[in-house]
């Protein structure tokens, strides 16, 4: 398969990284026989024109919609979204459909989804500085609805009256133009689980997240700081593992999703799992992100962690290939 990989400004902010991060994932697509090409597009109608131009049997895009806001991934409202304009042109694509994506990267939307299908979610509130607050209780949990990389999250998150709260809300509205989703604060452990392919070759795996207690400051929650630096450590659960894994498919289910998600689990004050959020373009930075070290852990090979990235990588494109009898 012919592989064109989507990437632009947002590329770090809404999907698997930044250009070199992009290119481990073309450099892994080629070496496992899909050779991929690179499109970096910065506008509407450069996106346009390179879907036009073809040369391609599958996209996989590292951007939900096209913007030049390469901070955060933002609303995209007005914006173009990929996978929109690949399903109105009957193109194959890695990964959920677009009304899917657009549920994912709304953590309020992702939330009733999932209640409505009866996935265990904490208590959840869309919240703007305007709005009444009575309803909500704590301590609670306020970041955007719509963000990634703990971008939004520090020691502030956590709140434990009406004051505090509509001064985190007043803050993600000001630094991010969005709504806060305030949750329930859960205390507890904190789970990644990787869920792989479609159907009956669908594989799904728990990795525990941890931080050296040392790095937490007043709240055991990965803070904007703790990511991407290196010091979260992702390990085989010592237990609840499985139980992870069944509640990830439950919502993968919910959510209709496809090919490749990586969703968020936490322990709640009452020691229940719950979903914090399913991740549409899971980071693919080798060694670094979660889902190849979640593979590795399950699935690695003599050869070392390079030649279990191909292997991710070429089973996330082989899922996406095979829904349309691509080979
Ligand atoms: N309700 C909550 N209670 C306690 N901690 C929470 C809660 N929601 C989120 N967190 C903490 O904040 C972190 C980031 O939250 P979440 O996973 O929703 O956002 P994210 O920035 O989209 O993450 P990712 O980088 O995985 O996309 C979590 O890893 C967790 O440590
Ligand atoms: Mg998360």
């Amino acid at each position: 398969m012919r592989v064109l990989l989507l990437t632009g400004p947002g590329g770090d902010a809404q999907g698997w990284g930044d250009m070199s991060v992009t290119q481990s994932v073309a450099d892994a697509a080629t070496a496992v026989g899909h050779p991929a090409r690179i499109a970096f597009v910065e506008t509407e109608q450069e996106f346009l024109r390179v879907i036009g131009d073809g040369g391609f049997d599958i996209v996989w895009s590292a951007l939900y919609y096209i913007t030049p806001n390469e901070k955060f991934i933002g609303r995209g409202e007005g914006g173009m979204w990929v996978a929109d304009v690949l399903d109105s042109k009957g193109i194959p694509y890695v990964g959920s459909n677009s009304q899917t994506m657009k549920d994912m990267i709304d953590k309020f939307k992702t939330h009733e989804t999932l209640a409505s299908r009866g996935v265990a979610v904490p208590a959840h509130h869309l919240v703007r500085t305007t709005d009444d607050v009575s309803i909500v209780r704590y301590p609670a949990f306020v970041k955007p609805m719509g963000e990634s990389r703990s971008v939004g999250i520090n020691d502030d998150s956590v709140v434990s009256n009406a004051d505090e709260l509509r001064r985190q809300v007043a803050w993600i509205e000001r630094e991010f133009q969005q709504a806060a989703l305030v949750e329930d604060f859960m205390p507890g452990d904190e789970f990644t689980t990787l869920v792989l392919g479609n159907g009956a070759t669908r594989q799904c795996m728990s990795g525990l997240v941890s931080v050296e207690p040392k790095h937490y400051g007043k709240h055991k929650v990965l803070r904007a700081d703790l990511r991407g630096v290196g010091l979260t450590k992702i390990s085989r659960p010592p237990a609840r593992g499985d139980e992870a894994a069944v509640l990830a498919v439950q919502a993968a289910d919910a959510m209709r999703c496809l090919d490749h998600v990586r969703i968020d689990i936490k322990t709640d004050a009452a020691g229940a799992l719950r979903v914090m959020e399913v991740n549409g373009i899971p980071g693919m930075k080798p060694h670094k992100s979660w889902a190849p070290q979640i593979y590795t852990l399950y699935f690695g090979s003599p050869e070392g962690e390079m030649t279990d990235y191909r292997n991710l990588v070429r089973a996330i494109i082989e899922a996406g290939g095979s829904r349309y009898g691509l080979s």
